[in-house]
């Protein structure tokens, strides 16, 4: 079946791209990831001077099921990419001459400042990757030289920066957006109104993943001491979704959405579909079970798709969108369908008259 997708004049063989980050790290990573059958992958986030980057260890953190073990979320303290910009233009030109059929965004990063912006933007266009993703949302250590979310906190510093890149770049600009703000629509629709064709969501949530209690040190611990990082991984999904769907909603209808968050599987995926992303990225998920992945993904879509009779990913996307509705439209949904006794019926003053596990189960839809 054909799962190819058309994005931003773009054509993706598949929905599926590795999100930034060690999956897409170096050409060698990014070229095994084709040949498993990735559509496409946003390299790692890069900036003109590597050699301010430099990482710690342990720099990742897991959150594991109290029952069964398995990682459900997961911290990061990690930085963009510590290899020189050098390098990278040559691995960019590497990739494209070999994979000129596969989707190649670079992601990229600069301090506040226009012409470091636009030389990054230049440089890395000329070899010819697909789209640019511009970084405004690592929550952590890039924001103390005030880059990353520090800027898509901000919707007039979205909007500027996005306007330079688009000033001078003639390929498609994604915006990448923080989770750690009140409204995602407002930077989102500045970096918009800068000229980014796409909005990319989400990033990781800023997190502190525990604490040990036997050293009383809060983890990832480097030297015994930490910082608040970002969280990815299943348990993230939720937020994800409705902020991607909030950015469908409000969104202009032209403007693309790659959904990133908690991705795992195929039916986690068609979810990020459903509710209005054309491409979703996944990251933390290869990490943990590697880029074979992508045979599932492909997969489950492809079953989805024949079993509900969809004859394009396009048809699928925002499919779900249509059913989110106010408070007060469902309370009047229920009494048209005649089933206001139903809420009635489970008033708070009932909580006291059963378990209240029995009572919660009671009243879960899943
Ligand atoms: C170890 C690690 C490193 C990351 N590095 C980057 C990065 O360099 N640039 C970026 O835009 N996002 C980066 N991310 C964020 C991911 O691309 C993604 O937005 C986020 O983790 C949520 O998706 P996931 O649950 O599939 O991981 C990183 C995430 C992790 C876990």
């Amino acid at each position: 079946m054909d799962l190819s997708i058309v994005v931003n004049g773009m054509t993706f063989p598949n929905p599926f791209l590795l999100g930034s980050g060690p999956p897409g790290t170096n050409a060698h990573v990014n070229a095994k990831s084709y040949d498993a059958g990735w559509g496409g992958a946003v390299a790692k986030t890069i900036s003109l001077e590597s050699a301010k980057v430099v990482n710690v260890v342990p720099r990742y953190g897991k959150l594991r099921s109290k029952t069964s073990g398995e990682v459900i979320g997961f911290e990061n303290i990690e930085l963009i990419s510590d290899r020189p910009i050098d390098v990278w233009l040559e691995e960019f030109r590497q990739i494209k001459k070999e994979y000129p059929k596969h989707m190649l965004i670079a992601s990229i990063m600069e301090e506040y400042e226009k012409g470091r912006w636009q030389e990054l933007t230049r440089m890395v266009q000329d070899t010819g990757v697909d789209a640019f993703e511009l970084n405004f949302s690592c929550p952590h250590g890039m924001t103390e030289r005030k880059m990353g979310s520090e800027m898509g906190e901000h919707p007039d510093l979205c909007e500027q920066v996005t306007s330079w890149v688009t000033e001078v770049s003639n390929i498609p600009v994604w915006a990448k957006m923080t989770p750690n703000i009140t409204n995602i629509k407002e930077p989102s629709l500045a970096a918009v109104r800068g000229g980014a064709a796409g909005i990319s969501a989400i990033n990781t949530i800023l997190s502190v993943i525990g604490v040990d209690l036997n050293t009383l040190r809060p983890m990832p611990t480097v030297e015994g001491h930490t910082v608040p990082g970002g969280y990815s991984s299943q348990a993230v999904r939720p937020i994800a979704l409705r902020m991607v769907s909030q950015l469908a909603l409000g969104l202009p209808q032209d403007v693309s959405i790659s959904g990133i968050g908690g991705i795992e599987n195929s039916h986690d995926a068609i979810e990020f579909l459903l509710l209005g992303s054309s491409t979703v990225q996944i990251c933390t998920g290869v990490m943990l079970h590697g880029v074979k992945m992508i045979d599932e993904l492909k997969e489950g879509l492809e079953k989805f798709m024949t079993d509900k009779g969809f004859n394009s990913v396009q048809e699928v996307v925002g499919k779900s969108l249509g059913y989110f509705s106010t408070h007060m439209d469902l309370v009047q949904k229920m009494k048209a369908a005649k089933r206001s006794k139903a809420g009635e019926a489970s008033r708070d003053n009932e909580w006291g008259q059963k378990d209240i596990t029995e009572k919660t189960a009671e009243l879960t839809s899943n």
